[in-house]
């Protein structure tokens, strides 16, 4: 840690797996307020950005870049670029590529800072043996970073395994990845006090929050970690509203493990991409990856962390998380096991009694883990929301093919067999069958009420969505809210754990729907079909009548809902004019539904409005 720096990272507490520098990576770049503002200054003329870079190299060798392939690129810098684009070819060469670039090219991409800057700031490193007279290195990546909110920067971060032409150390810092970019287009932004980063990396999630958080605490087990976040504070002041001489004011630093460096302490909105990789901690001389590998046997950190968070929130504060859980082989149910569950598009209400519910039985316990645990710590009754989104799942063999290439262990066959190998040991040995990833969204309801109750509401979303789609699921998660204040059971809880008969409307009905006020209210809404829904009939030739009748959205979630003749009428007649209770009343009257079947109606539109197909009017 820069003792110059003016973020101060107070370390607090260690790691149970303290991972230090081994001298394969070199050490994190530094910036002071006048170098980050020279740099910042010069970045922004050349100018450096997505759009910039794409200009110069092509749209193709842009995307082959993304899929950390460099050939293109190069191939492109190599044919020669008009002598006023040899600056930006420079930087992008030397910290995109790795690759060592004429020395006067770089010099003049950084007119205020100079190489000597760039040197003092840790951005270069000695030249490699056979490098070209007269060329220089980066030593590490700095990419431009094109971002709506709070708008476009630069990120620094370790050289990825493309750029260092092997395979990643223990210790490497993460730049901006898939990973990252999904957790940062699902969070549910809004106006905060505080926040809190758990895991920070490079810092990627905290340029967000400050987009809308007053304060930001970023929290990493890694030094070094806490070091790049600094520079990209620093260097990204001007767009982040950041006051380089006191940039404490907005954020804080701290070193340590999980939850150590906040204990005792809680925030308005918790972001983490934690590390929740499964590695098998069987052979002591396999490396902990920092960057993915939280150091637990199996799924351990991710259920920590789940139940030890609602504690760390303020009522109204939500966390949410990408996650890792096991899916024992126990709880898959059915015989063709939890792999053929996964049900493109569909409804989480939608199936009966199946392998498909199992999925979740572990996270739903660590949720159940979380209020018991701050219920307890208050000394009253604290509820805890949850909605948790499984969207991918990997039998333990696939899972062990993609964490063994994240680190580029291909390259080593001898050591890759061992290793996968440990892991179908490891999944064996605790029974696990498969493995589920998605988003994990918590909430400790505010003290007004208008977020009544404790739910928990899980579903399988295995269909392409939207990049960014945290703005839908706070939309979703209003609308839940609009019918919570009279909500007698989850429509989730409902179905999936046995709370009523089976199937899902029945299992409401049985509720005594009539009396449901989340029903009553339902009744009095005014509703439209959304914008981006559409229908779609399937219908034999000659038929008279569709055979299958689906609503489509084309944005958010995208899901498919299959429609009865009831349901889609109310649709059809859904102009926003009457209220529901009215539509329902005359679609009974239309298609002779007895009581039972208005009040299916009614719930098969409380499902289509909670999930977006219906919004209100105005
Ligand atoms: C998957 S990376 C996420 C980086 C960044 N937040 C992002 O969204 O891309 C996980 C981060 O957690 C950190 N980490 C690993 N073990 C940790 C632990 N036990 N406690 C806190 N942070 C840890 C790693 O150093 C790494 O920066």
């Amino acid at each position: 840690m820069s003792t110059a720096s003016p973020v101060p990272a107070a370390p607090s507490g260690t790691g149970s797996h303290g991972a230090a520098p081994s001298g394969a990576v070199p050490p994190a770049p530094r910036l002071t307020p006048t170098t980050a503002a020279r740099l910042a200054a010069d970045l922004a003329a050349l100018p450096y950005t997505t759009g910039a870079v794409e200009a110069l190299l092509g749209a193709m060798a842009v995307s082959a870049l993304d899929r950390e392939h460099a050939e293109a690129a190069r191939a492109v810098l190599a044919a020669g670029v008009p002598e006023a684009d040899r600056p930006l070819a420079a930087m992008a060469g030397a910290f995109m590529l790795g690759d060592p670039v004429p020395a006067a090219d770089l010099a003049a991409a950084v007119p205020a800072l100079g190489l000597d800057g760039l040197r003092e700031a840790g951005l270069l490193m000695d030249a490699h043996p056979g490098d070209p007279e007269g060329t220089v290195r980066a030593a590490c990546d700095l990419s431009p970073y094109d971002a709506d909110e709070p708008g476009p920067m630069w990120v620094a971060s370790d050289q990825t395994a493309l750029q260092r032409r092997g395979p990643l150390p223990a210790e490497h810092v993460l730049g901006v990845g898939r990973a990252s970019l999904t957790l940062a287009g699902a969070v549910q932004r809004r106006k905060v006090d505080t926040a809190l980063d758990l895991g920070t990396g490079c810092g990627i999630q905290t340029l967000h929050l400050l987009a809308h958080a007053r304060h930001v605490t970023a929290t990493d087990l890694a030094p070094r970690c806490l070091d790049y976040t600094r520079f990209n504070l620093l260097l990204n002041a001007d767009v982040l509203g950041l006051d380089r001489e006191n940039p404490g004011e907005r954020v804080e630093l701290l070193t340590g493990d999980m939850l150590t460096p906040v204990a005792g302490r809680r925030f308005d909105m918790v972001v983490s991409n934690p590390p929740f990789v499964i590695t098998p901690r069987t052979d002591p001389d396999a490396p902990v990856m920092v960057y993915r590998d939280g150091g637990r046997e199996g799924d351990r950190l991710v259920a920590e962390f789940i139940s030890a968070i609602p504690a760390h929130l303020n009522p109204g504060g939500t966390a949410q998380m990408l996650a890792n859980w096991e899916i024992p082989a126990a709880e898959s149910g059915a015989d063709d096991g939890p792999l053929a569950s996964a049900s493109e598009g569909a409804s989480s209400t939608s199936a009966g009694p199946s392998s498909a519910e199992s999925w979740d039985a572990r996270p739903r316990r660590w949720v159940a883990e979380g209020a018991a645990a701050v219920s307890a710590a208050e000394g009253r009754d604290v509820p805890v929301q949850a909605w948790i989104i499984q969207r991918d799942l990997q039998d333990a063999a696939g899972y062990a093919e993609t964490w063994l290439q994240d680190s580029s262990l291909e390259l080593d066959p001898e050591q890759y067999q061992r290793r996968y190998a440990q892991y179908l040991a490891d999944f064996a040995a605790r029974g696990v069958r498969g493995v589920g990833f998605g988003h994990v969204w918590l909430r400790r309801p505010a003290a007004d009420g208008s977020q009544a109750g404790a739910w928990t509401h899980t579903e399988e979303l295995t269909q392409p969505i939207d990049d960014a789609i945290g703005g839908a699921w706070a939309a979703a998660v209003a609308r839940r809210d609009r019918l919570a204040a009279g909500r007698t059971t989850d429509r989730a809880e409902a179905t999936n754990h046995g709370e009523g008969p089976a199937g899902g409307e029945g299992a409401v009905v049985g509720k005594g729907a009539g009396t449901d006020p989340a029903l009553a209210t339902l009744r009095s809404l005014h509703l439209t079909v959304a914008a981006d829904v559409t229908e779609e009939r399937h219908q034999r030739f000659g038929a008279e009548h569709p055979e299958v009748i689906l609503a489509r959205q084309g944005a958010g979630f995208r899901r498919t809902a299959r429609l009865d003749t009831a349901t889609a009428g109310l649709l059809a007649a859904s102009d926003g004019e009457l209220t529901v209770g009215q539509i329902v009343g005359a679609l009974g009257a239309l298609l002779e539904l007895d009581e039972r079947a208005q009040t299916a109606l009614l719930v098969a539109v409380r499902e289509l409005y909670e999930d977006g197909f219906l919004v209100e009017v105005g």
